[in-house]
């Protein structure tokens, strides 16, 4: 797939000036204090995002029949929808279970040709850290870095969640020592594989009343470890947005104040509530973009949309018609458009930022339970 042709398309695309055309060209996106920027021009990123994977509940499942489809694999689906992300001014894909074993060439191309960005998930249904019987073993330590080595060479893969909403009640604090472990033997693996550096590995939180300590917890470190245990970013999957909601009401401003001073970029993981909103396909107004890409920009990295494909759970941005052959946007799909077009977000060069707040969080001060196993080395 890769060679003298899409070199030479790269060339001549560099000679009109053109953008990066191919996966091994486009400039990588580095995390520098609490935010991203792109490695090139040192322009700060900020993600425009959108959650892409049909047919999958990212929230956990312990059935041993459940299977995935990996939407990176799907060359097709790929160039089918790109002209649609362009229309949401797509910069990243929030992808949830890939297939290590399949060929991601084409899709990843199809994506960095438009200055699109990938974030994966680890796990899959049937090997994740389980919030209510959490382990990190050696069949999670395969699949995770079976999923690193696959992506590993697209210079569009900004990195991977370790975790998502492991802990989501009060009794699954315990959880986190064990997606702590994997974000370490993640980035121990991507550094002695010697691996490019810029990619980062993160955890993307639910919305729950523990989330603060997990904050903390995950962006601490013990000892003199530099920041081998640290996550890389912290997502947000957050939902208190609802309809025409406000910059107060939906507690935007407290989470705001809240990561001001994170050591590492936050973002929003996944957001988009429909909660109240009725009548089949729904009509998000979506009017949170204007404050998550108006004054929270230097604090927080934008965010993902929850989500391109519809499914059972009514998030889908999209339909695919004609035996999945074409694609037609919903009335949320619209709105979310228009209110992307109407921004222009302040950004920080990197040349111009200094971090102030490089050194990792103290512990919390209740730690996020007592783990009865020790997480095991691999
Ligand atoms: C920096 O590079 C990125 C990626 O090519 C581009 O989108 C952005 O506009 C550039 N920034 C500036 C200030 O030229
Ligand atoms: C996951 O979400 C689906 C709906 O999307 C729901 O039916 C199921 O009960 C949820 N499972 C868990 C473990 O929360
Ligand atoms: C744990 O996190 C992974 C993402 O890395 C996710 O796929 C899985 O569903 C999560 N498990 C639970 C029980 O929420
Ligand atoms: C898994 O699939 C098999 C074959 O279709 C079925 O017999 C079995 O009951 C399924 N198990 C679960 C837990 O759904
Ligand atoms: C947490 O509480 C729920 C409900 O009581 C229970 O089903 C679950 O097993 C508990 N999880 C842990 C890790 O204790
Ligand atoms: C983590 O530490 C390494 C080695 O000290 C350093 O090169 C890297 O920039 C640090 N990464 C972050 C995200 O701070
Ligand atoms: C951000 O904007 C909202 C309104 O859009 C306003 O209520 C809020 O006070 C502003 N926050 C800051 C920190 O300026």
């Amino acid at each position: 797939m890769k060679g003298i042709w899409t070199g030479a398309a790269a060339l001549v695309a560099a000679l009109a000036g053109v953008e990066a055309a191919s996966y091994d060209d486009i400039a990588p996106i580095e995390v520098y204090g609490q935010h991203f920027f792109y490695t090139n021009n040192g322009s700060q990123f900020l993600m425009k995002g959108v959650a892409y994977q049909q047919n999958y509940s990212p929230n956990g499942t312990t059935d041993s029949n459940a299977s995935y489809t990996d939407p990176l694999a799907d060359s097709a689906g790929c160039k089918r929808d790109l002209p649609y992300l362009k229309q949401l001014y797509t910069n990243v894909l929030r992808v949830y279970a890939i297939d290590p074993t399949k060929d991601h060439d084409d899709c990843m191309e199809t994506f960095a040709s438009a200055g699109i960005y990938v974030i994966a998930d680890l796990s899959e249904p049937k090997t994740s850290i389980v919030s209510d019987d959490p382990e990190w073993n050696v069949d999670l330590y395969r699949r995770y870095t079976g999923v690193v080595d696959a992506l590993s060479k697209y210079k569009n893969v900004i990195g991977f969640f370790a975790g998502n909403e492991n802990v989501s009640s009060g009794n699954q604090t315990a959880a986190a020592a064990f997606v702590k472990a994997a974000v370490r033997d993640t980035k121990g693996y991507i550094s002695s594989q010697n691996y490019r550096s810029t990619m980062g590995v993160g955890y993307a939180t639910a919305d729950v009343p523990t989330r603060d300590d997990l904050a903390a917890y995950f962006a601490c470190e013990p000892g003199n470890t530099g920041n081998a245990t640290q996550i890389d970013f912290w997502g947000y999957n957050v939902y208190s947005w609802c309809g025409d909601s406000n910059y107060a009401d939906s507690s935007y401003g407290e989470r705001y104040d809240f990561f001001k001073d994170y050591p590492v970029p936050v973002f929003f993981a996944e957001y988009g509530c429909i909660e109240g909103i009725t009548g089949g396909p729904t009509h998000r107004p979506f009017t949170e973009v204007q404050v998550l890409y108006g004054n929270m920009t230097d604090v927080f990295s934008g965010g993902i949309v929850y989500q391109w494909f519809m499914s059972e759970n009514n998030y889908g941005l999209v339909e695919l018609q004609d035996s999945d052959a074409s694609v037609s946007p919903y009335p949320d799909f619209t709105s979310l458009r228009s209110e992307l077009a109407s921004v222009t977000p302040t950004t920080t060069a990197r040349s111009k930022y200094t971090p102030s707040n490089s050194a990792p969080r103290a512990p919390p001060q209740v730690p996020p339970g007592s783990p009865s196993r020790r997480p095991p080395r691999p």
